[in-house]
């Protein structure tokens, strides 16, 4: 199996599948209720209809969110995942997670699965690798279904007003560096160290006053401070919220515009079946949450 040189977005990604809650299968774990119910409405129809037994490759797994959702609905499907984290949670034996597998680059034989998804993963990889591993893998007639962030989506909207606050707390000169500064200078916390810390803290929710980070890092601060072992819970504080100002960078680069995903259809394109394409958008509302690339008529074939 080729594995995957550790680069610093799998690094994060690897950060964040080994210190989600076991619970929490998916990449938007505080996702509005209506988000969710779409997401699951649409993998329930398309689980519904695939034929009975097939195997199944979902790229970009992380915790499995697809294949979870698969195996509910449909027990007879052969799941595997594959991810280029190199730690992945452990779904039991029915279900193989492959860490380490970059998804242009997959070790499988040609046309070994009849069923390929994905979700919110596809786009992060090189767009026309990722298309040509999918084709080369899929059985003939083989189906997939790719839903992948959106740029204008409320997924992609709210995690980047999050990154600028996050780049704020990260700053050379932000708050969680002049505080771990302190606490390496091994200063009692003077009245007017207290005082610019708290001017610090001041500024940086003016400038992001909707992005409760902020506070959440603040009270943290407030408690790993006046607790034992305060260094070493401020560093890793300080590494958590870096790993996820990568994951969101990412996300914000690789979120498809419409000449993107029509260029990724166009990429995926098999045969003369013909592959949809189109903007979904949570109902009642008129923001795009995802794009949906699906070779609709195409229909595998079980022996
Ligand atoms: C936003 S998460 C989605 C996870 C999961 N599909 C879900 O819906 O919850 C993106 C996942 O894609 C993986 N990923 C990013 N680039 C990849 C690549 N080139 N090859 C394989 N996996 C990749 C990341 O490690 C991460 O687990």
């Amino acid at each position: 199996m080729k594995k995957n040189r550790i680069n610093k977005k799998t690094e994060a990604w690897t950060h964040y599948w080994t210190t989600a809650p076991p619970a929490s299968s998916s990449c938007i774990p505080c996702a509005p209720v209506p988000v969710v119910e779409l997401l699951q409405g649409i993998w329930a129809d398309f689980f519904y209809n695939l034929p009975r037994n097939a195997t199944l490759l979902d790229l970009g797994t992380g915790g499995g969110a697809v294949l979870r959702a698969a195996q509910t609905r449909r027990p007879d499907l052969q799941l595997t995942g594959v991810d280029s984290a190199e730690v992945l949670p452990d779904l039991g034996e029915e279900i193989t997670m492959l860490p380490g597998v970059c998804l242009e680059d997959l070790p499988f034989d040609n046309e070994s699965f009849d069923v390929v998804t994905s979700q919110f993963a596809v786009e992060y990889a090189s767009l026309p690798q990722a298309a040509s591993e999918i084709k080369r893998v899929l059985s003939k007639k083989g189906v997939f279904l790719l839903i992948c962030h959106h740029v204008d989506s409320i997924i992609v909207h709210d995690n980047v007003k999050r990154l600028a606050a996050i780049k704020s707390l990260l700053a050379g000169s932000g708050l969680l560096n002049k505080v771990i500064d302190v606490v390496r200078q091994k200063k009692i916390l003077q009245p007017k160290k207290q005082e610019y810390l708290a001017r610090l803290l001041r500024t940086v929710q003016l400038k992001h006053p909707d992005q409760p980070i902020i506070n959440e890092v603040a009270a943290l601060t407030v408690s790993i401070m006046t607790g034992p072992d305060c260094m070493r819970k401020l560093l890793s504080l300080h590494r958590d919220i870096e790993m996820e100002e990568r994951r969101i960078s990412a996300l914000k680069v690789s979120a498809l515009q419409l000449s993107q995903a029509q260029n990724l259809r166009h990429q995926l394109s098999l045969s003369e079946i013909p592959i949809q394409c189109k903007a979904i958008y949570v109902p009642g509302t008129e923001t795009p949450l995802a794009w949906y690339i699906h070779n609709e008529h195409g229909s595998p074939t079980i022996p």
